[in-house]
Parts: structure tokens; sequence; C-alpha cells
């Protein structure tokens, strides 16, 4: 545990993150963070736009859609039936418990290692009364094991019916706003939608610091593809990039352990489709260059009882860690057109992208046509907003009608049977409407960041730093005159500056010897150490230093902007002294 409680004293000490609420006791699950967190979150979302989204930009787009959604969205996704966690409440002294949790922690204690994972509240049950299992607090009976919803329920405005529930996924806002998406890029498929947002999930009894938030950041793709062509245009890039995988039938007869496939033979061997492959490549990637070595990766199957309701295929990336063991850092979930399906069922709006067929076929197809002498009837002059209510939820009036409905209310207007003809017609068509069918990459910011920092700690001869990736550091350098001299210290200000009007996050610092200004860079990741000394004035020249090697080069003042921007984009630090000219310092 040496390095996680090395990490807890640097999160503490430099005040990463602390648990929200504090002044009021705190609330289970709500973390802030302070300014060196929100950097270092803010530079990993960079990153993974451009590993994602930026290199793909001809398909993938971004959106953001509100964390508050009605109640419709989550019972057409299925959250409101299937989202739930089994609670045990302890009949004497009524606390509660995360069933599931509280039976493998229990077991664990008496030296059984069981998975509850997938279990059902009876098999819990079993194990409660044969293990006899007791409230942990008071030693008091548990009571019926029970379903328990995680979705945060409010409401919307002033009406008390109107409900409201947080987000337990960014996808959802995605899907609800297919229809537009589709048009926006003009129903040309393979395309996805990239979000970046907050969700919230009302977890039983959140433990373990960031690993289980009640409130947290996700980093989401939806990908729409024509189950008949699962081909991903960017296959190439990364078919021959080893990912750790145990495949679902591994899992079945009990293997953990990873076997290296390429990702093509990941697709050739059944395992995953293209598109699931390619970003389980580019996950596994993205992990690495944020500092965590494929050897403390895999990609885990799900069985099927142990999936989200929406997937038919699912695997997790974990990475492991020293404090949490194996932890899920991103899911890969194969939503087949479970979501859009649903959503055009409770919406009665059509969620399709269209196929070229090779041959032209005849199909049937129901129309709809406004009877405007209907409508001018009733609605005299407001005809044209209500013909173009008609059209846009021609699918929804179409639908009710077949039905035998006598009307259908499209906002202010209410459409009765006689304001529009329905028809059946035959015509030629090379073109086949489908649901697209989805690929999720579902990435969670708040553990990648504890696992990015937790394996960037390192503790040789006598000092602690973070070997942060330079790129996702939060600070980039940090400016020290070597004493408090006037003139030092104003050629170290205006240095400052000039990085910080560059858009770069520096620090500055005067007081202290510079061996402990040095650990108090090191300690935060800073790559690069910039120190102001006697030779500064007389020659214009100032020593970089490198966090990793602590080896120091000496360069002009003119070059600083460039060095860091150099190092903060991606260059080693000996290629940005070469670059450069810089001489190194004996
Ligand atoms: N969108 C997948 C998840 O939130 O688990």
């Amino acid at each position: 545990m040496r390095r996680a409680e090395t990490l807890e004293e640097i999160v503490k000490r430099r005040l990463l993150y602390w648990p929200s609420s504090e002044i009021y006791g705190g609330v289970g699950g709500f973390y802030d963070y302070g300014p060196l967190g929100v950097q270092l979150r803010r530079n990993i979302v960079e990153k993974w736009r451009k590993v994602f989204v930026l290199p793909y930009q001809d398909l993938i787009i971004e959106v953001e859609t509100p964390i508050i959604m009605p109640e419709p969205v989550f019972k057409a996704s299925g959250h409101l039936d299937h989202f739930t966690d089994y609670l045990v409440t302890c009949t004497k002294c009524g606390r509660k418990y995360r069933a599931d949790h509280l039976v493998e922690e229990e077991l664990a204690k008496r030296g059984l290692k069981i998975s509850t994972e997938g279990m059902s509240a009876s098999d819990l049950e079993r194990l409660i009364s044969e293990h006899k299992i007791v409230c942990p607090h008071c030693g008091g009976p548990l009571g019926r094991v029970e379903t328990f919803n995680l979705l945060f329920k409010t409401t919307i405005g002033p009406y008390s019916e109107n409900a409201g529930y947080l987000r337990p996924e960014t996808a959802q806002g995605m899907f609800v706003a297919f229809p537009r998406l589709a048009e926006y890029v003009g129903r040309r498929h393979p395309f996805g939608v990239a979000q970046i947002g907050r969700v919230a999930r009302n977890e039983i009894s959140p433990r373990g610091g960031l690993m289980r938030l009640r409130e947290f950041t996700q980093m989401e793709i939806e990908l729409f593809f024509d189950p008949q062509n699962p081909k991903c245009p960017y296959f190439a890039e990364v078919e021959s990039f080893e990912i750790p995988i145990v495949p679902e039938e591994f899992v079945a007869k009990g293997q953990t352990e990873p076997v290296y496939l390429t990702a093509r033979e990941v697709v050739e061997r059944g395992h995953a489709n293209e598109w699931m492959a390619f970003f389980m490549a580019l996950a596994a990637k993205f992990l690495k260059e944020l500092g965590v070595p494929i050897e403390r990766q895999k990609f885990l199957g799900k069985l099927p009882h142990e999936r989200a309701h929406y997937s038919a295929k699912s695997y997790d990336q974990m990475v492991l860690t020293e404090r949490f063991g194996w932890v899920e850092v991103s899911g890969h979930a194969y939503r087949t057109d479970y979501d859009l399906s649903g959503h055009s069922k409770f919406s009665s709006r059509e969620m399709y992208l269209e196929r070229r067929l090779s041959t032209p076929k005849e199909v049937e197809v129901v129309r709809l046509y406004p009877n405007p002498n209907a409508i001018r009837e009733r609605y005299g002059d407001k005809i044209g907003e209500v013909i173009k209510a008609i059209k846009e939820h021609e699918g929804r009036v179409i639908e009710a009608f077949n039905r035998g409905m006598s009307e259908v209310a499209l906002g202010e207007y209410v459409i009765s049977r006689d304001m529009v003809y329905i028809k059946l017609e035959k015509r030629k068509t090379d073109l086949e409407k489908f649901i697209p069918h989805v690929v999720e990459p579902s990435f969670g910011l708040d553990r990648i960041m504890y696992v990015v920092l937790e394996s960037a700690v390192v503790e040789e001869e006598g000092r602690v730093y973070l070997r942060l990736p330079p790129d996702i550091a939060p600070v980039k350098a940090c400016i020290l005159p070597i004493v408090k001299r006037a003139d030092y210290v104003e050629i170290g200000r205006t240095l400052w500056r000039s990085l910080a009007r560059q858009g770069f996050v520096v620090l500055y610092e005067d007081e202290g010897t510079i061996g402990s200004r040095y650990a108090s860079c090191d300690e935060i990741g800073t790559p690069l150490a910039v120190t102001i000394d006697e030779k500064t004035p007389v020659d214009g020249t100032v020593t970089i230093r490198d966090r990793d090697t602590k080896r120091q080069v000496r360069v002009k003042l003119g070059d600083v902007v460039t060095f860091v921007s150099m190092v903060a984009g991606g260059a080693s630090f000996d290629d940005a002294a070469r670059a450069l000219g810089a001489a190194p310092v004996q």
C-alpha cells in the first residue's frame, strides 16, 4: 500500500480533492476538486478528446445535453425498471446495506471468496440465511432483500406530478436527440456522438473514495452503425494493437487472467465486432499513455446475468490498483437497437437511418396527407402551423389513428381523424430504413483520475514525485528564482506572466530553499522547473530541470515558452533540449 498511502498524503497536502459539504459533516459519495484536481481532470478530458474524437471528427460529433430529463426517458430506457441494486435493512437498528456487498464482505471475513455479481434477491437471502449473516453494526437480524432504484428523482417546475430524474449516464441525452443528430449528419452512417458530462446515481452506501460516487463525470460515445455492415473504417489503425482480454467464454470457465490478442484476432475469433475492438484498442492505448501499463489492464467479458439491461455483449476495462485491486475504468457495451427502439416506441418518433439497396424494391408505404378544409374549419389562419405539427409528428399521428384513437394532441393543437387522410401507397425505392445498432465506450473520469495518480507515484533515492505524463500534468512548469533577489524576482515574474499569457498553468515561487521548492513541484508532477540564477541577469539564460532525471540544461530566456510548449505537447525533455540547442548543466 506504499504508493496508495503516499498518494493519500499528497492529495491531502496539495488539496487535489476532498469530501464535499465537509462543514456540514459531509455526505458520502460526493467530492470537491481543488485547483490542481480540476486542472488534471481537464487535461485528461482533453486527452480523451484527442484519442477518441478529434482524429475521427469526420464520423464522431460532440454534444451537450441536460442532466435532468423527464420521466418518459427513463421508462423508455429501462432504467426505471432495471437500474436497481439490492438493499437489505437491519430489523433491529434500521441500518441499510447494499445486500450483495454486505454478503461478499461478511463471507470474506470468514475466508470465503464468493462473487455475488448477477445474483438474484433470493440467492442473496439464501446466502444470508445459510451463513447466518447479521447486521455488522448491531448484530441484529437482517430483513428481506429488496430492490432499490438508483435514479435520483426530482420535480420539474412547480408541479409535483412532473417528475424528472438526474441522468445516470450521458448516453440517454444522445439517444433522445437522435432524430436531430441523424439530420445533422445527413443520415450517413456509421456516425458517433460523444458527450462529456456529469451524471448521478443514488448509490446505497458509497465507499472507496473516488471509486464509487453519487455524482461523477462520464466521457461517452454512442456509435451508430448498420448491423448489416459493422465495419469500422479506421480499424486498420488499431488492428495489430494487442488487447489484454478475458473473453466471456473464458470468464464462464472461471478464468480471470487475460490473453493478449490483437484487435484483428479479437474480431476474427468472434469476441467482439470491429467497432467494439476498435474502441477497446483505443481505450488500452489511452490508459497506457496516461501512465497505466498494459500489464495492469484487462478487458473482462461480462456474462449475460452480469450485463446491464441494455447490453448484448460487454467488456469492462479493468485496471489493477494498489488500494482497490481491479477497478473498472471504462465499459464497452454492444447496446444493439435497444435504446433507439425503446425511445421510438415511447415517443412515437422514428429513429432511423437509411441504407441503399443494390436493386430497388417495391414497398408499401403509409402516407399521411393533411385535409386543409377540416384544419381551416377548426384552426382558421393557424392552418400552416397545424400542418407543420402534423408533418413533424407523422409517425405518431398515423400510429394513434391506426390504433383507433379519435384525436391526437400535438402541443396546443388537437388533431381529429377528419383532419388527415391516411393512404397506403406502393412505390419503388432503393433506400431502406433501419434502426441503427450501437456500440458504446463509456469512461468514468473520476476513477481514471485516481488510477492515473496512483500509477504516477514514484519513490526513489529518498524523494517522492508524481511521474505524470507531461501533457496531463496539472502544472507545466515552476518558475523559481534561486534566491529572492529583486532582479531575479522581476525576471521570474515576467517569465511567469509570458507563460501564463500563452495559456500554460505555471507556478511562481520564491520562498524557501531551492531543494524544498523542487520537491514541492515534483510532488504534483510538474515536468519542468525553471531556475533564475546568477547567470540570468548577465547572459539572459536560465536552467530548466527535468522532473524525472533531475538533469538540467541551460536555455535562453526567450526559448523557455517554446521549451515548455514542446514538452507539454509530448516531446521528451532531451528532444526539446536538442531542438533548442540547450547546453547541459555540469
Ligand atoms: N453508459 C453506460 C453506463 O453509464 O454505465
